[in-house]
């Protein structure tokens, strides 16, 4: 059975213990192991039922614990890190030898961030190792924002949850790695594409190459629910084709528009696109338990955090 609490000694505990600890960040829940433990690692694997090949990020509490985790830091990477972090930024680069190969899945380049919740902080602070984290849903489906839908997960496979309340920004962190020294966006998330450029100049965009999957942001089905999804940019002119079918509706702001039949999850009452990001994967989860025939989600607006937004409906919406 799993705990959900707010106890950092036990966590800490089950952590040097080898095991898995959920640990609440400000984009989504982690599933968190010491890095340097084989065993932990393996487990973070199986328990997700992730492929090997498919790296994992590894959790610090303080910029100047990078130099264990990465070397032949790029400039622009500092000036990122100074300026972003504690937050949602993962930055690529080049690997420290003593970061194990699993972790990186062969690659000589590793992911880091320094994530910005309090607890894990706390916790990371306390703990002699930094901790690995994909997010804590099973390969694939929607990621975690309360302690509860990681409950809901891994009911028998994992002994605890801290419990961080909702995650702020509720979708996964911007991935940045460097190529040639120029920076390289290889996943969309929670800062906007304009505020990293704002600090550091023009970014390439490699988020969509789905032929050189870097990043499984990249891998087509993700994030998605079980329930079949569709993108549309209008709910009005698509509702008529769906009659008689039960139909979850995932919309950025209110609208004119009554649909009968229809289950609404409205993201944000006054278009704020921050706020609907929060919004976003607990909508996404309550419209899954719905026994709906099909949701329709309509697109955002392409710009700023709507890409993102965009990026992840998009990716629920695949095969
Ligand atoms: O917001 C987040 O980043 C959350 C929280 C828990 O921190 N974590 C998360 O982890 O989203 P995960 O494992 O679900 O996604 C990690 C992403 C994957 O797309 C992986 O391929 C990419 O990071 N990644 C890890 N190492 C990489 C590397 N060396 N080069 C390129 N991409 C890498
Ligand atoms: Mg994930």
């Amino acid at each position: 059975m799993i705990e959900i609490s707010t106890d950092l000694i036990k966590a800490k505990k089950i952590l040097e213990n080898n095991d898995l600890v959920s640990i609440p960040t400000e984009t989504v829940y982690g599933l968190a192991g010491n890095i340097y433990s084989e065993t932990a690692i393996k487990k973070i694997f199986e328990t997700k039922k992730r492929p090997l090949f498919n790296p994992l990020i590894v959790h610090i509490h303080d910029k100047e614990e990078l130099v264990k985790i990465a070397i032949e830091i790029p400039e622009k990477a500092a000036k990122l890190a100074s300026h972003f972090w504690p937050g949602s930024l993962t930055l690529v680069l080049k690997k420290n030898s003593a970061i194990p190969d699993i972790i990186t899945a062969g690659k000589d380049t590793v992911a880091v961030r320094v994530p910005n919740h309090p607890l894990t902080l706390a916790l990371l602070k306390s703990l002699p190792f930094p901790l690995a984290a994909p997010s804590a849903n099973p390969f694939g489906s929607i990621s975690p924002t309360t302690a509860q839908h990681v409950a809901n997960y891994f009911q028998d496979d994992l002994s605890l949850v801290l419990d961080g309340g909702k995650c702020q920004n509720g979708i996964e962190s911007t991935i940045i790695g460097f190529e040639d020294n120029k920076a390289v966006l290889y996943r969309l998330g929670s800062i906007s594409i304009e505020d990293l450029e704002a600090v550091i100049g023009a970014i390439e965009i490699k988020n969509n190459d789905e032929n050189t999957p870097n990043a499984p942001g990249m891998l087509s089905r993700h994030y998605a629910p079980k329930t079949k999804t569709i993108l549309v940019n209008d709910v009005a002119n698509e509702m008529p084709k769906f009659k008689g079918q039960r139909i979850g509706l995932l919309l950025f702001q209110p609208n004119d528009y009554l649909f009968p039949n229809t289950v609404t999850e409205i993201l944000s009452e006054t278009a704020d696109l921050k706020e609907a990001m929060s919004n976003l994967y607990a909508a996404m989860h309550r419209l899954d338990k719905e026994n709906l025939d099909l949701i329709i989600a309509e697109k955002f607006p392409n710009n700023n955090l709507g890409k993102s937004i965009n990026d992840r409906l998009l990716r629920a919406t695949k095969n």
